[in-house]
């Protein structure tokens, strides 16, 4: 399927002198491709796999952004939806790492920008008071990851079935400068992710456990696969006892064992 990309109105993929320094600064990072609407800046970056060149897509609207397990991710004007594409060349066992550390950089960032204090849940969720501001979405296609992040902004309200949804402005009620949001994460994210390749994993991954309070809390994990049909899903209740080095989560389950997670994702601490 093709994917739409259409210019528009929006100071994104028309951009005035504030925006043009925030891209310009991205555009050190990696090749930028701006859009006013797309199907799903994932889309587009997996597109731009073979050009093996590193790049960043931004887009003001999704019209099929996507979340984990296939949902559908809420993607109105308003919110950074973004996707880096990366070679990062990295032993298999350590991709899974890569979502965790999105999910850092938008809390850093939103931390040095907003002042809040978000929590990530694993693996891929941003929490601010309990409800989710950011998620993100990691797939790979060869040799390229394309890590996407989708941080709700400026939004002032979400669909009555997003009930636990928040936005940077319902937290600070003030709007926010998405470009400018979106240079300071890329800045902090794109060295991370090559701190993966030596011992400055331990303190990436260290800094990672200190903003999960789930671990040490009993949690309920949603497991899933694809197989022939659709999508089979399994919860698992237990307690988080740990991030590994790999980024898994180790759970001790309600019978006493202790099991290791590459792929699922905690729905609930309680
Ligand atoms: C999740 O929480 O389930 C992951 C959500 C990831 C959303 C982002 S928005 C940018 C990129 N494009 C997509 O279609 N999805 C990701």
């Amino acid at each position: 399927m093709q994917t739409t990309i259409s210019p528009g109105p929006s100071r994104t993929a028309n951009p005035g002198p504030a925006e043009g320094a925030s891209l310009s600064r991205l555009s050190r990072l990696g090749r930028v491709h701006a859009f006013y609407t797309v199907t799903s800046t994932n889309d587009v970056a997996r597109r731009l796999a073979g050009e093996c060149e590193p790049a960043i897509v931004v887009a003001d609207v999704q019209t099929r952004g996507r979340g984990r397990f296939g949902r559908k991710w809420h993607s109105a004007e308003g919110g950074l939806w973004t996707s880096f594409l990366l070679f990062p060349e990295l032993p298999a066992d350590r991709l899974g790492l890569l979502t965790l550390v999105a999910g850092l950089a938008v809390a850093r960032a939103l931390e040095t920008h907003a002042g809040l204090e978000p929590e990530l849940l694993w693996p891929n969720d941003v929490m601010i008071g309990g409800r989710k501001v950011a998620g993100i979405l990691s797939e790979s296609r060869g040799r390229a990851v394309i890590v996407g992040i989708g941080v709700n902004v400026n939004q002032s309200s979400f669909p009555p079935e997003l009930p636990d949804a928040t936005s940077v402005f319902i937290c600070t009620g003030r709007h926010w400068d998405r470009l400018e949001l979106l240079a300071g994460l890329a800045e902090d994210f794109v060295p991370l992710v090559g701190k993966l390749k030596d011992d400055g994993i331990l303190t990436v991954v260290s800094e990672i456990k200190s903003r999960m309070s789930m671990l040490g809390k009993p949690v309920l994990l949603e497991t899933g696969w694809t197989g022939l049909a659709a999508l089979t899903l399994q919860h698992v209740q237990g307690t988080a006892l740990e991030l590994d080095v790999n980024g898994e989560l180790l759970l001790q389950l309600d019978n006493g064992t202790t099991r290791a997670f590459s792929a699922g994702k905690v729905v609930k601490v309680r």
